[in-house]
């Protein structure tokens, strides 16, 4: 049995921080976010929403988009390093909120790469055949935690969700390889105190490296090479690391995902959001084979390749 996936949904906030908003209130410039990172503009939760509220307007379109009823659902899993709190889990407060009676529910925290985690997650559940439904949401309320006082790091990142449902699907279809990964020694360079502590010239150097490999990995996995990918999915966190991993692939530029100059980096949340809109673009069609690849704090990374 494959698993796959069977529906999708995106949430993201209505208010937009341009860059220029920032130059009012920073020592920053256009020029420079659009030039070093690609990021244009970047939506904002207000105080009304916090993490599990933006979650669950993604879940309840992903739900909708599979035609699966919350209570046949068998497992949530919420990839966040932003959670309402602690504990209860965003997964478990979901769950309730969905009227998803009969799963369990847990967060997953793997930073950057907590969808790919997830989804990696919920495949083996879905072949082994315990389950057969597992909502996977990946959700950031970062500007909670972000510092608006450090330039190095404000500029970056933004908030949203994005989720799918999945389930089995026929032979062939859906997610062929996986890969994952972690370097806990790198956990320095990318971590929460009270805010988000960045050292962005590491993280940058490694995010480069690791991108490419994992998605030239996961292909040779599933037995296939470059030039069977129809589109690449990175995790949106820089325009340059991003051009990084399209380069190794050498794929046309207009066969890989590009949402970081609308929405910045929402860290576990970026990777669904681009599939969605790119499903809804048009721009991913039936038995396309897609490269998924993502790369976060701890340090972390995760990559699949996935047959549509
Ligand atoms: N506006 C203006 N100047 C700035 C800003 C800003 N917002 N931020 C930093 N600068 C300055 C720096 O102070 C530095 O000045 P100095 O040379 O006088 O010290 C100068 O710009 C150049 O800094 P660099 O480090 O050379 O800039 P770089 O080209 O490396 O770009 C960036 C910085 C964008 C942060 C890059 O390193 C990067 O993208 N790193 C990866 C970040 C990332 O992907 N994080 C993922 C987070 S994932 C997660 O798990 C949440």
């Amino acid at each position: 049995m494959n698993a796959g996936i069977l529906g999708i949904g995106r949430f993201i906030p209505e208010k937009v921080v341009t860059n220029l908003d920032l130059e009012k209130v920073m020592d920053t410039s256009d020029e420079w976010i659009r030039t070093r990172t690609g990021i244009e503009e970047r939506r904002i939760a207000g105080e009304s929403m916090d993490t599990s509220d933006i979650g669950y307007e993604a879940a309840v379109k992903a739900l909708d988009d599979a035609g699966v009823a919350p209570e046949d659902i068998d497992l949530i899993l919420v990839a966040t390093v932003t959670p309402d709190q602690p504990f209860p889990s965003v997964a478990c407060m979901l769950q309730e909120k969905l009227g998803a009676r009969k799963a369990a529910a847990m967060d997953v925290s793997a930073a950057c790469a907590g969808f790919m985690y997830g989804i990696v997650t919920g495949k083996q559940f879905i072949e082994t055949g315990s389950y057969k439904y597992v909502l996977i949401v990946g959700v950031e309320k970062l500007s909670k935690i972000t510092d608006w006082e450090d330039r190095n790091t404000a500029v970056l990142f933004g908030d949203g969700a994005g989720a799918v449902v999945m389930g089995p699907v026929s032979e062939g279809k859906g997610i062929l390889s996986f890969e994952l990964g972690s370097d806990g020694s790198g956990g320095k360079y990318l971590y929460q105190d009270s805010h988000i502590r960045m050292n962005g010239r590491e993280v940058f150097k490694f995010a480069v490296r690791q991108m490419g490999e994992s998605s030239i990995n996961v292909l040779e996995k599933a037995g296939l090479t470059k030039e069977d990918v129809d589109f690449l999915i990175p995790h949106q966190a820089n325009i340059r690391i991003m051009e990084a991993a399209r380069q190794r692939l050498e794929l046309p530029i207009e066969k890989m995902s590009k949402t970081v100059h609308k929405y910045g980096n929402t860290s576990a949340a970026s990777i669904p959001i681009s599939l969605v809109e790119e499903i809804e673009a048009g721009k991913i069609k039936d038995g396309d084979l897609i490269v998924m690849v993502g790369f976060g704090g701890g340090l972390t990374w995760g990559a699949i390749a996935m047959r549509w």
